[in-house]
């Protein structure tokens, strides 16, 4: 008994001290939104998503269900050379009833050009600035966002930063149910969201489901609309874009991943149709990482890793950012658990600044009666902060990634490096035919 106690009194020390560094803020309160009365027609939660080559989707609420699902739009403020007519859904959840929710596409429109804009046909004027047609390019890159204090800041960071479009890798609001969290949610983004494009997938806080009453990710599918079917997709929940030289594909880490689904086979149609020579950039989004030393859902990103990590790999995948794990990470290239220069680099960023906190914690080892969390091989750098990550396309080859932690609720640059593309570095050339083999398997 006495040895076993005192190798117990031992290791919670070694635990203790191996830990103890991590002295990080702690989490923040929900922000508490104060109701003001507006008008029934009044367009609320206004943002706006990519939606094909030169068009952008406007999406908005209204109380009013019989309010119009017009933009009007043009490149002077006050004057509108442009009209268009969109599409309205809503949705119930139990006594919960949405609002009129409108989508509508504008376009076709100019590339880096401001366009100022009114949904409905009333309320106030808002201004979007679209992406550029050529590189450089920069995203915004931001998840598990909820709507605290600390996403307050991490909102404000990103104001300060000049991006042209707005990533990220799942879990918007935290609603977790409570449907008028959505409607929080979409009044704290407006201010961004209505001015560049936020392109989104989803997460495990967007799967509201009941048994036997709700499917998931109805609310989420309502609000948040994507370009699926513009990139020939039959769910919200998968689906791509391209801006200037760069092809982004969003995964769901929540619908069916596996060689015989649809979004496997989606997959495959769509790496088919990527031209490197007009995209040299290949990026890739999902919720749940698959390489991640945190304890925080270790393990979680198995699944779909051993379904899809091989596909991405032969198709030259640059980049893959993910969210879910409340803290940073950076890989090296990897593929298939080691370093090869071939592989994505994985990045892990679902720090936003929801209210459920840090995840402190890295998987630890037994060493010598000591536990340790030492570092894996691929893993570059790692810290438990909210924050936000900036990607600069710069050009066909090199793009500068930098991880902005919010310290003392100032932005401080922690992380930073410069990444070359798979097509500089020969690896797209060399993997042609092992691509063209995997695509063309049953
Ligand atoms: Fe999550």
């Amino acid at each position: 008994m006495v040895p076993k106690l005192i190798l117990t009194v031992i290791l919670l020390i070694s635990v203790t001290v191996t830990t103890a560094d991590y002295l990080r803020p702690q989490p923040r309160e929900t922000l508490h939104f104060q109701w003001s009365p507006k008008p029934a027609s009044y367009p609320q939660q206004v943002h706006i998503s990519l939606a094909g080559d030169e068009y952008m989707r406007v999406t908005w609420v209204t109380d009013d269900q019989s309010s119009p699902s017009i933009v009007e739009y043009g490149t002077s403020p006050g004057r509108y050379s442009s009209v268009a007519q969109g599409e309205s859904t809503s949705y119930s959840y139990l006594f919960y009833s949405s609002g009129k929710i409108h989508h509508s596409v504008i376009g076709p429109l100019e590339h880096s050009t401001v366009y100022f804009y009114r949904c409905g046909g009333q309320g106030p004027e808002f201004q979007l600035k679209t992406p550029p047609a050529q590189f450089p390019v920069t995203f915004a890159v931001a998840a598990d966002l909820g709507q605290t204090g600390w996403t307050k800041s991490t909102l404000d960071h990103i104001d300060q930063c000049k991006y042209d479009v707005h990533l990220l890798p799942g879990d918007l609001s935290y609603a977790d149910y409570m449907q008028h969290r959505w409607d929080t949610f979409g009044e704290l983004v407006q201010p961004l969201a209505s001015s560049r494009p936020w392109m989104v997938t989803e997460g495990n806080h967007e799967q509201e489901t009941i048994p036997l009453l709700k499917d998931g990710f109805e609310s989420f599918n309502a609000r948040w609309k994507m370009p699926f079917e513009e990139s020939g997709s039959s769910s919200n929940l998968y689906y791509s874009f391209e801006v200037a030289g760069i092809h982004v594909i969003m995964l769901g880490s929540y619908t069916d991943y596996d060689e015989q689904s649809d979004q496997y086979r989606w997959l495959k149609v769509d790496l088919s149709k990527v031209d490197r020579k007009k995209t040299p950039w290949l990026l890739v989004l999902f919720h749940v990482p698959w390489y991640n030393s945190n304890k925080a859902h270790q393990g979680e990103g198995d699944g779909m890793m051993a379904a899809m990590e091989s596909l991405l790999y032969a198709a030259s995948v640059d980049i893959v950012l993910a969210g879910h794990v409340h803290a940073y990470e950076r890989s090296k290239r990897v593929n298939n658990g080691r370093s090869d220069p071939c592989g994505a680099v994985h990045i892990t960023i679902g720090d936003g600044g929801n209210r459920e906190g840090l995840a402190h914690g890295y998987v630890l080892i037994l060493t010598n009666l000591h536990y340790k969390e030492p570092q894996p091989e691929w893993s570059i750098f790692r810290e438990a902060s909210f924050g936000h990550g900036e990607l600069k396309i710069v050009n066909s080859t090199h793009a500068f990634w930098s991880w902005h932690r919010n310290d003392d609720d100032e932005p401080v640059r922690s992380d930073q490096v410069w990444i070359t593309s798979l097509v500089n570095s020969g690896c797209v050339a060399e993997k042609r035919h092992e691509l063209r083999n995997v695509l063309m398997a049953p």
